[in-house]
């Protein structure tokens, strides 16, 4: 029988912030992981060069049930936080675009700055490692431990870090929400978030011959919405502004996107009528939309002629179908895909300032396991920083 203070499942972005400050406050600390390497999320993540974290992050760039929930921690531990740590590596980064922070050179001197803390405080790192059993007992829990790792161990607290269940290639397993089954929590109805959606085969039909085009749009659902490049694709619609809007997205509803949503696209084809009465409204729109974009538009929308016998009514027609198109999506490409998982460990059975159960003294979950979900740029790893640190010093 081995002994630690704290085991904590899953050497991902949570776990290993939560190992570092656990551990350096002088606990005895054994984190364990499935995977043969610590981090893989963070060494695919931004293209490979991890959107570490955004400047303007707040608890508004978040989706929870409980929308307070994720303050204390973001409050406590936040991206400026993490810059220093960076920082204090000599990592260079540079904004890319929207507050968000990304790796000049690669996402893995993020895993080897962790690593690094890792070892600064001793932690110990099994992978290839599964969790058998946890049972809680006298003064903790009882852990056994499968694989490479295999051990029998008695520890004071666990830490679920487990990540969510997007892209199962990777190691993604819902563990996690069967913990928090297994002691008694809620889970919310999971979904996978940050993700492209689908459309019928109408629709599609005409997107196919788009793949590849990528516009500037406005693109909402309910009272969500969102500036940001939307991309065709042969299977639908991606590009940050779908990614982000799919997190809120639900079945049956429509999306709507505006094109050029911050130009005036009726003075703009009102000038280009009266410059040249005798193209085509295609070709007319094709100054203002890339070119596919702008004949697919014309020819679904049957604006057909030159754009000279165009009445103002109807170039008026035109620009607002441009900003008010209304597609139905049939669905998202699904976890295979999915940046993240909307939904998780229900966060009223959580104490929001250490994200120890509230039922089960020494039972911690953090990271994406729990019903907090980021919009895309970086919030999603600032999640896992903020409340990894928060359990990892309240231990
Ligand atoms: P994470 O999933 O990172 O770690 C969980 C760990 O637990 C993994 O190492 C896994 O192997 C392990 N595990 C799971 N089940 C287990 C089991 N049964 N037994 C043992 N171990 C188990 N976010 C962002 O902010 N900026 C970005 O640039 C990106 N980019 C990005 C790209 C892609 C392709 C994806 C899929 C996701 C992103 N994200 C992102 C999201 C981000 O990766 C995600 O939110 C965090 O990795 C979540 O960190 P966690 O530590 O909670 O889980």
């Amino acid at each position: 029988m081995e002994r630690f203070d704290t085991v904590v499942l899953g050497a991902g972005a949570a776990g290993m912030m939560c190992a570092i400050h656990a551990a350096s406050r002088g606990g005895r600390v054994l984190i364990v992981d499935h995977a043969k390497a610590p981090g893989e999320k963070i060494r695919i993540s931004g293209g490979g060069r991890c959107n570490f974290t955004n400047i303007g992050t707040s608890a508004r760039n978040f989706l929870s049930n409980n929308p307070h929930f994720a303050k204390s921690a973001l409050g406590r531990y936040t991206q400026h936080d993490f810059v220093a740590l960076v920082e204090k590596h000599g990592i260079a980064y540079h904004e890319k675009t929207l507050g968000q922070l990304f790796c000049d050179e690669s996402a893995k001197d993020i895993i080897a700055m962790l690593m690094d803390e890792m070892a600064r405080a001793a932690c110990e790192l099994r992978l290839k490692t599964t969790l058998q059993s946890l049972e809680r007992v006298e003064g903790g829990f009882a852990v056994t431990l499968g694989g490479d790792g295999a051990a029998k161990i008695r520890c004071r607290q666990f830490v679920v870090a487990s990540g969510g269940k997007s892209i199962p290639k990777m190691g993604a397993s819902g563990l996690g929400y069967q913990i928090a089954g297994q002691f008694g929590l809620t889970v919310t109805e999971t979904r996978p978030a940050l993700v492209p959606l689908t459309f019928g085969e109408d629709v599609l039909a005409g997107f196919r011959d788009m793949a590849g085009v990528a516009a500037a749009a406005r693109v909402s659902c309910g009272k969500a919405t969102f500036d940001e490049a939307l991309l065709f694709t042969h299977r639908g619609l991606s590009g940050p502004a779908i990614l982000q809007i799919s997190s809120y997205w639900r079945e049956k509803a429509p999306i709507r996107i505006a094109f050029l949503p911050t130009q005036d696209v009726f003075a703009a084809l009102r000038a280009s009528r009266q410059d040249n009465g005798r193209r085509s409204i295609a070709n007319t729109l094709g100054d203002i939309l890339p070119k596919r974009l702008a004949a697919y538009l014309a020819d679904a929308h049957g604006w057909a002629g030159p754009s000279g016998d165009a009445s103002d009514k109807k170039l008026a027609a035109i620009a607002s179908t441009i900003q008010g198109w209304d597609v139905m999506p049939i669905g998202s490409e699904g976890y295979r895909t999915a940046e993240v998982t909307l939904g998780g460990v229900d966060t009223s059975g959580l104490n929001s300032r250490t994200m120890e159960a509230s039922t089960v003294d020494g039972l911690y979950f953090i990271g994406e396991v729990v019903d907090v979900t980021g919009w895309l740029g970086g919030y999603n790893f600032q999640w896992a920083w903020s409340s990894g640190w928060a359990a990892g010093t309240a231990i």
